[in-house]
């Protein structure tokens, strides 16, 4: 048998054959490609948003216990790409398993288009203002999917993902959402025993993003608006999302995943009170919540970032029978005399963003199809975005409202000297939302 029909066996037991149109689809990319796998188990995969985190993925996703190749490379800008690249050749071991010459190298907005047919696995780790289309790309193109969170940064994109999740899971692809304590041992045991009842009904929780902050890239000369707003990309929402979707949607999403469901109502309050120069675009710097649950638990939500302050990332629940202080620095869930109900003692817990890719990549080779992360990834989303809401507006905002906002920040148009809809005005200084007056939904 040829080397390229057994690669066709293992994918079509492994579930990345799935369907007449994919099976008529591969001898075509692979001439047109002109792909030759030597190894019959291949996992090609294409990295797509070549950053930090795309960088951390792509090599995880080599060090799984799978034959991973990496195949193709993308990002929107060539230096971004040219880093990522040496980044992958720094482990010799790992860097046998990348073979992406210059014509698998993409730059631009269309970059991904280019290099999603390569591969039979996704990595999308650009900011997320662009993952709802590049999701609904690599489902169409029947791919498995690593996908970074947040997953959109405005409700027409949860949405989107929301279809692609559910064509997802009719083709069986597997996606993982890098809200990695889904795959952090210490969440899983805990929130295992909180579901089996060991704090009784958890009746209320508060959950956090404190920090400092993170980078800025100020404006260079000859940049246009959208160079500076694609380089600078935390700032502005089209691309981020605000720091409460981008950063405190893994402390929101374990809130939902202890409380099995989403907050039915969001209120709260925020601003930018230390952060307020025009390198900092749009984005509050703080951003207090009150997220209900259907059945009337309220998870207070707090995020910020305000430099050379008290830090803390991390979650608290209390139940009827007891409570959890602290998921990251204890581990403990406690009565309320302070006994141990369960200790989770951490030694040799392995790396949660290593598991992510390892189990993906299992179930891949495996042909099992057993991610719901997609779903979860879009809900959870559209959860910081409705905490945005209700800061930017000053509203209490209901979910099928935030849900079905017809609010789109994205560009009508994606080209270098392409105008964002945000634009700084005349003293270079860019609108903010404010409460009271801003528009909620
Ligand atoms: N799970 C985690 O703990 C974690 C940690 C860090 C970042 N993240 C997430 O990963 C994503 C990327 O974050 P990062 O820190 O790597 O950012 P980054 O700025 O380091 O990297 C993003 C890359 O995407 C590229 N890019 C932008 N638009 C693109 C496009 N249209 N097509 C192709 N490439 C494009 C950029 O040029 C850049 O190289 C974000 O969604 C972030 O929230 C997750």
């Amino acid at each position: 048998m040829s080397n390229e029909s057994n690669r066709r066996n293992f994918l079509k037991q492994s579930g990345l054959l799935t369907g007449g149109a994919l099976l008529t689809t591969l001898p075509s990319f692979a001439s047109s490609y002109g792909f030759n796998s030597s190894a019959d188990d291949t996992i090609k995969v294409a990295l797509i948003g070549c950053g930090g985190r795309g960088k951390g993925a792509a090599l995880q996703a080599l060090k799984s216990k799978q034959n991973v190749k990496i195949v193709a490379i993308a990002d929107a800008f060539r230096d971004r790409l040219d880093d990522a690249y040496k980044t992958l050749h720094q482990n010799p071991e790992l860097a046998k398993r990348v073979d992406v010459p210059e014509e698998r190298k993409f730059v631009g907005f269309d970059a991904y288009q280019k290099a999603i047919p390569l591969a039979d696995v996704v990595i999308l780790a650009t900011p997320p203002g662009f993952r709802p289309m590049m999701f609904e790309e690599a489902v169409k193109q029947n791919k498995h999917v690593f996908m970074e969170k947040p997953v959109a940064t405005d409700a027409p994109g949860v949405r989107r993902v929301l279809a692609a999740a559910e064509e997802a899971k009719k083709k069986k692809l597997n996606v993982v959402v890098g809200l990695q304590r889904h795959y952090q041992p210490n969440y899983r045991e805990m929130i295992k025993r909180i579901h089996d009842g060991a704090l009784g009904d958890i009746i209320g929780g508060s959950v956090y993003w404190v920090s400092g902050g993170v980078w800025v890239k100020p404006r260079q000369p000859n940049q246009t608006e959208m160079e500076h707003q694609m380089r600078n990309w935390y700032y502005f929402n089209w691309l981020c999302g605000d720091h409460i979707n981008e950063q405190h949607i893994h402390n929101i999403d374990v809130a939902n995943w202890v409380k099995r469901g989403y907050p039915v109502s969001a209120q709260g309050t925020g601003g930018r009170q230390v952060r307020t120069g025009k390198e900092y675009g749009e984005i509050f710097d703080h951003h207090i919540v009150d997220f209900v649950y259907e059945d009337g638990t309220l998870i207070n939500s707090q995020c910020r970032h305000y430099e050379g302050t008290y830090s803390k990332v991390d979650e608290q629940f209390v139940g009827t029978k007891g409570r959890v202080d602290s998921f990251g620095r204890q581990s403990i869930l406690k009565d309320y005399k302070g006994n141990s109900i369960y200790t989770h003692n951490g030694k040799g817990d392995g790396d949660p963003y290593q598991i992510e890719h390892d189990e993906l990549f299992a179930a891949i080779a495996k042909g099992e199809y057993k991610f719901q992360d997609a779903e979860n990834g879009a809900k959870s989303t559209l959860t910081a975005i409705m905490g945005r809401m209700a800061t930017y507006s000053g509203k209490m905002v209901k979910w099928d409202e935030a849900l079905n906002s017809n609010i789109d920040l994205f560009p009508e148009k994606l080209a270098w000297d392409a105008k964002p809809k945000l634009l700084p005005l005349e003293n270079g200084f860019y609108p903010v939302a404010v409460p009271g007056k801003t528009i909620a939904v």
